[in-house]
């Protein structure tokens, strides 16, 4: 078995000719570039996103995590400049979802005899589920091992954003191996944080959060608990760059936002079938500016809905607006809400609005959600019979004008 994994390894060195960068002393990332990648699923990463994994050289040698399947070859590559993958003794699995477990039966093959950590019960149902049986080894909060000069120890973060989640903290290195949590999704060369335009992956970081994890705000906390007083010198994440210059600036991101904080700041989405809603739109975003609070303005068929979230994310006001079709709001906005509805946003304050040409009913419709998104409504439908006329428009400013924000 052992010779038939070297010859599957040299075949790969001469087919893929990836290599792993160091990260610290023996501590090499040996994941995966997603460049192309521009939808995960039904969240748009218009910047792709990497699948990180790393290997640990010790007495055991540490594979954490692994890729998606269609990457393996640049996994296997990435690991072979290192080492042999049949070397391999210890597989930490941190998540089961297929980005960081998808080649796990295959790394498992090259290296039969590793043991693959997993959490109890549901990281152990989830892998056996999808891989069958393999040499697992389940382990729970507090539990650690010794891989030779380092530790592992284990902190699970159930529905962070799965049950399964779970994250790595080697104390003699302190790095933590933070899985999906401070991760982004962003293809980049560079592996630090450092190295990569700040602005551009903190928005990324927001978008991730507000796309992936803002259901879980209450999880977030408590893991922030379990990991506080951890000294950091790195986080190692599952996705976008590795933190080591920006720690605490992620991690006051990730107590802010997990602790639901809005700012001062408005968003108006809407569709439009002949400008009548446009022009609400336009009115309402006017009069929000005009009380000095800033109003982000997005027609629903001009801007990916994941990146109009990570904006609503952190801004407490919001108006969504659709005409009425076939007694109905707009299938966009129909989808938009949905996707609302099931990110569970907190403290936001909301209103619908709209035209109509007959019936009117999409106004309530999208009232009806917003409630069941979970925000308060503070106005009262703005419901526009065909064009608005000047004295609407005027009536609506005056209504804006007058709300106790
Ligand atoms: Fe990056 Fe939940 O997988």
């Amino acid at each position: 078995m052992l010779r038939l994994a070297k010859n599957f390894w040299e075949v790969f060195k001469m087919m893929n000719n990836s290599k792993a960068t160091q990260i610290s002393e023996n501590i090499f990332w040996v994941g995966a570039v997603d460049w192309s990648m521009r939808n995960f699923h039904g969240y748009e990463t218009s910047r792709g996103s990497t699948y990180n994994a790393y290997l640990i050289l010790d007495d055991k040698i540490t594979l954490i995590d692994t890729a998606k399947i269609d990457f393996k070859d640049e996994l296997i590559s990435r690991i072979s400049s290192v080492v042999d993958p049949a070397q391999i003794d210890v597989i930490v699995s941190s998540h089961v979802e297929l980005d960081h477990s998808g080649a796990l039966k295959e790394i498992a093959s090259l290296a039969p005899a590793a043991q693959i950590i997993t959490t109890n019960p549901n990281g152990l149902k989830g892998l056996t589920n999808r891989y069958g049986k393999l040499n697992y080894k389940s382990v729970k909060a507090g539990d650690e091992i010794s891989i030779g000069k380092r530790t592992l120890k284990f902190v699970p973060t159930p529905m962070l954003h799965w049950p399964d989640s779970m994250v790595t903290y080697c104390p003699e290195e302190k790095i933590l191996f933070s899985n999906d949590a401070f991760g982004e999704h962003l293809a980049t060369s560079m592996r630090f944080d450092d190295e990569n335009d700040l602005a551009t992956i903190m928005y990324e970081a927001q978008k991730y959060y507000a796309n992936i994890l803002m259901p879980f705000g209450k999880q977030a906390q408590t893991a922030l608990k379990a990991l506080g007083g951890l000294e950091l010198k790195m986080i190692a994440t599952g996705h976008g760059v590795i933190w080591r210059k920006h720690i605490d600036k992620i991690l006051a991101c990730y107590k802010s936002w997990s602790a639901g904080e809005v700012s001062q700041r408005a968003v108006i989405v809407f569709d439009s079938m002949w400008h009548s809603t446009e022009i609400i739109a336009q009115t309402i975003t006017e009069a929000f500016a005009k009380r000095g609070i800033p109003a982000a303005y997005y027609d629903i068929k001009k801007t990916p809905l994941s990146d109009i979230i990570t904006d609503i994310f952190t801004s407490k006001y919001l108006a969504v607006g659709s005409p009425t079709i076939n007694n109905q709001m707009m299938p966009t906005i129909a989808a938009f809400l949905c996707y609302l509805k099931g990110l569970r946003p907190v403290n936001h304050k909301a209103f619908a609005f709209g035209s109509y040409g007959w019936g009117g009913q999409s106004i309530a419709l999208v009232e009806d959600d917003l409630k069941a998104a979970g925000c308060e409504i503070i106005l009262d439908k703005i419901r526009v019979a065909n064009l608005p006329t000047q004295a609407q428009l005027d009536d609506i400013t005056e209504k804006i004008l007058a709300l106790d924000l």
